[in-house]
């Protein structure tokens, strides 16, 4: 950027300016961003049942992220403070090593049919064998995925033996291209479900995605210059922090969900299912028999830190919200992905940002101080403190550790 301003230094305005000129947003876009919020009632009342009105959370602007060598301004929605700033401040560190390179995969999502009262062992053969009927059956659900030469793939099987008997599963992987899928998914386990108990004699129950999205994974790394660390002693202690986590669930929840801010706020922002994402990570968390860290930390050779993450990312740039929110159609708009691998791959770069900034501040000085500073900027903003005498309520109501709004009138008081 240009001007001399620093992102969080400008106001509104001039926020909302730098977005217009980088992501080339129309008059109408800035409008739609001025309006706080996004849908009517009557939007929110064919979306789901029962509505009463609608609710909004902050949105805000993750800064200097360079992702396999794009500049992107992130659009993130979240409630919780810190989080914006630790991304944006992980994403500047990054830079000096070449920024965030990911890769995703295509974006196969998984069906599945259930079927009992079915002799496994022989029909397993005869559903192989049918494949490319029950392909061409779940393809003809989707033209648009055919005309695209995506849609269903191919067809395994595998047989469960479980407390209600042996059951076959018979399971489709779909190349949804740019959707996150689940409704085309769950349509074709729906269409193919008959001819399957034509096969094989059984009975299908559950016809649905597995949302275990573990052929959509998202994968990549970041280095982190050692001296923008905050030198070889928080370095390690970063290290150290990463083998605690992987060695223990209680503090690996903690850390994954220090990912989970990043890569939720940035879901929301463009309208994903988060829990969809939430629910794949996990389990892929837990795929070796242990909970442990969905990232992993070590040192280069100069002594660099170096991030690396993989987690499955069930994400889409069409179909559902993403069509109809006007915020969500801006924010993507920002984000400027051109595919569903691309915001896989931009989602999973800001979850790995930000567990970098949150295991580096507990690293070195833990977390409560910039949290601590925060609050306190929030406490004398709403005791009525000018803004030119805001930093200075906010040093002395820090040092002192007495973050009220009682105190921010009496510091303002006696400036
Ligand atoms: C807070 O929202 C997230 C952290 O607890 C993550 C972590 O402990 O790694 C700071």
């Amino acid at each position: 950027m240009a001007d001399s301003k620093k992102f969080h230094e400008k106001n509104r305005e001039e926020r909302l300016n730098t977005v217009k000129s980088f992501a080339r947003l129309s008059d109408e876009d800035i409008k739609i961003l001025r309006n706080d919020g996004g849908i009517s009632f009557e939007q929110a009342n064919h979306m789901v049942e029962n509505v009463i009105g609608t609710l909004s959370f902050p949105l805000g602007i993750a800064t200097n992220f360079k992702i396999n060598g794009k500049e992107y301004l992130i659009p993130m929605v979240i409630e919780e403070s810190s989080v914006i700033a630790a991304a944006s401040k992980a994403a500047k560190i990054a830079r000096k090593h070449g920024g965030f390179i990911m890769k995703s995969d295509e974006s196969y999502s998984i069906g599945q049919i259930q079927l009992v009262d079915v002799n496994a062992k022989s029909a397993i053969p005869k559903v192989l064998k049918a494949s490319k009927k029950i392909l061409e059956l779940a393809n003809s659900k989707s033209k648009t995925l055919s005309k695209m030469k995506k849609g269903a793939k191919k067809v395994t099987c595998k047989k469960l033996e479980t407390k209600s008997g042996t059951m076959l599963i018979v399971e489709l992987l779909i190349d949804v291209g740019d959707a996150m899928g689940a409704n085309v998914t769950n349509t074709m386990c729906e269409a193919v479900a008959p001819l399957l108990e034509k096969i094989t004699g059984g009975r299908a129950i559950l016809k649905i995605l597995s949302n275990y999205s573990t052929k959509r994974l998202v994968r990549g790394r970041a280095i982190f210059d050692k001296d923008e660390v905050g030198g070889k002693q928080v370095v390690d202690n970063i290290i150290h922090a990463y083998h605690f986590a992987a060695n223990d669930p209680y503090r690996a929840v903690t850390h994954n969900k220090g990912v989970m801010n990043g890569i939720i706020a940035v879901a929301n922002s463009t309208g994903q299912d988060t829990r969809a994402i939430e629910a794949a990570s996990h389990a892929f968390a837990s795929k070796d028999g242990n909970y442990t860290s969905l990232t992993r930390w070590k040192k280069d050779k100069q002594g660099n830190l170096v991030g690396e993450i993989e987690v499955p990312m069930p994400v889409g740039i069409v179909g559902g919200i993403i069509n109809i929110h006007p915020m969500i159609k801006v924010a993507t708009k920002i984000l400027g992905v051109k595919s569903a691998k691309e915001l896989a791959c931009v989602i999973g770069a800001v979850g790995l940002a930000q567990n970098f900034s949150a295991i580096r501040a507990l690293a070195s000085e833990g977390i409560q101080k910039g949290h601590m500073r925060l609050h306190a900027k929030n406490i004398a903003a709403s005791a009525g403190v000018p803004k030119g005498k805001i930093d200075e309520v906010v040093s002395r109501m820090v040092k002192e550790g007495n973050v009220s709004v009682t105190r921010a009138r009496e510091i303002l008081g006696q400036l």
